[in-house]
C-alpha cells in the first residue's frame, strides 16, 4: 500500500480551479523531486496535502496509508506524519521555536503509539540535547531558536530553521517547497548535508525545486514536472538535464504532441 497516494485531484483557491486531475504517489524511503514552472500549481499542491483551509478539493481523493485524510484537520494529519517546510517561512511573534517545538513533540507523545512517535524525545532534557546537537549541525548558533520563529531571521536562516523542525519532528512524509532558495553556496551544501542525514527507510521526501543544483547533493529517485496543475512527465534523475538544457519548451512540445 502506497503511503502517500494522490488520486485524480481538482483543487480550487478563492473560484479558481489549479489542481486539474493530478495523480502522484510517494512511498517512504523515497526522494522524489517535484518541478514545474512558476504558477503551475506545485506550493498549492503542498498545502492542500497539509489541509490548509483555503484550497478546496473540487474532486479527487489523497490517501495516507490507504485512508482518506480529507476530512482531517491539519494538526491531525501532521501527527499522522505529514509535514511541509514552506516557500516562504512564516513569521511566528511571540513565539520561539524551542517552544513551538516542544509543544509539537508533546503533543505527538500524547496521541499516538506509531513507530515514529517512538522515535521522538520524551523529555525536555533530551529534547535540548537533540535540538542543539541538530542546530549545531545546520551552522546555526543556538540563539536562533530562543528567538521568536523568523523574526528578524534572514531567508537563508528561515530556510534553514524549516530543516531543523523537519530533522526533529521526523516525518513520514516531508514536503520542502523550494529548500534550496535564497540559499547561499555553503548553506545549501549545509542544508543538503542534513537532508541525506535524515534520510532513512522510514521517511519519504517531496522536495520542489527550480535547480538542479540542489539534485546534485540530494539524489532523487524519481522526478516529476508539473505543468498546468497536472503531472506530466515523471521519470529519473535524466528530466532534469534535459530540463535545464531545453527548458519547459520541450514538456509543453511533448505533452501538446501527446494531447493531439
Ligand atoms: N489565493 C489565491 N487566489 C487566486 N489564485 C491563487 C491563489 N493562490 C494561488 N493562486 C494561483 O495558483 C497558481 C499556482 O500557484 P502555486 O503557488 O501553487 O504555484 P507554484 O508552482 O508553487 O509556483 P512557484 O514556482 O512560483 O512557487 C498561480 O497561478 C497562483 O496565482
Ligand atoms: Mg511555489
Amino acid at each position: 500500500m502506497p503511503t502517500l497516494e494522490v488520486k485524480d485531484l481538482y483543487v480550487s483557491v478563492d473560484g479558481k480551479e489549479i489542481l486539474k486531475g493530478l495523480d502522484f504517489t510517494v512511498n517512504k524511503g523515497e526522494i522524489h523531486a517535484l518541478m514545474g514552472p512558476n504558477g503551475s500549481g506545485k506550493s498549492t499542491l503542498a498545502y492542500t496535502i497539509m489541509g490548509h483551509p483555503k484550497y478546496k478539493v473540487e474532486k479527487g481523493d489523497i490517501l495516507f496509508e490507504g485512508k482518506s485524510i480529507l476530512d482531517l484537520k491539519p494538526d491531525e494529519r501532521a501527527k499522522l506524519g505529514l509535514f511541509l517546510a514552506f516557500q516562504y517561512p512564516v513569521e511566528v511573534p511571540g513565539v520561539t521555536l524551542f517552544n513551538f517545538l516542544w509543544k509539537a513533540i508533546q503533543a505527538n507523545n500524547l496521541d499516538s503509539t506509531s513507530p515514529r512517535i517512538k522515535q521522538l524525545p520524551k523529555s525536555v532534557v533530551d529534547y535540548k540535547k537533540e535540538l542543539l546537537e541538530k542546530i549545531k549541525k545546520l551552522n546555526m548558533s543556538e540563539i536562533f531558536v530562543y528567538r521568536p520563529i523568523g523574526v528578524g531571521f534572514s531567508g537563508g536562516e528561515k530556510k534553514r530553521m524549516e530543516i531543523l523542525q523537519m530533522a526533529m519532528l521526523k516525518p513520514t512524509i516531508a514536503f520542502l517547497d523550494e529548500p534550496d532558495s535564497g540559499l547561499d553556496i555553503d548553506s545549501l551544501k549545509i542544508v543538503a548535508d542534513v537532508v541525506n542525514s535524515v534520510r532513512n527507510p522510514e521517511l519519504g521526501i517531496v522536495m520542489i525545486t527550480h535547480y538542479q543544483r540542489i539534485l546534485n547533493y540530494i539524489k532523487p529517485d524519481f522526478v516529476h514536472i508539473m505543468l498546468d496543475g497536472k503531472i506530466v512527465k515523471s521519470g529519473g534523475p535524466e528530466i532534469v538535464e534535459k530540463l535545464e538544457q531545453e527548458g519547459y519548451a520541450w514538456i509543453r512540445e511533448t505533452t501538446a504532441e501527446a494531447a493531439d
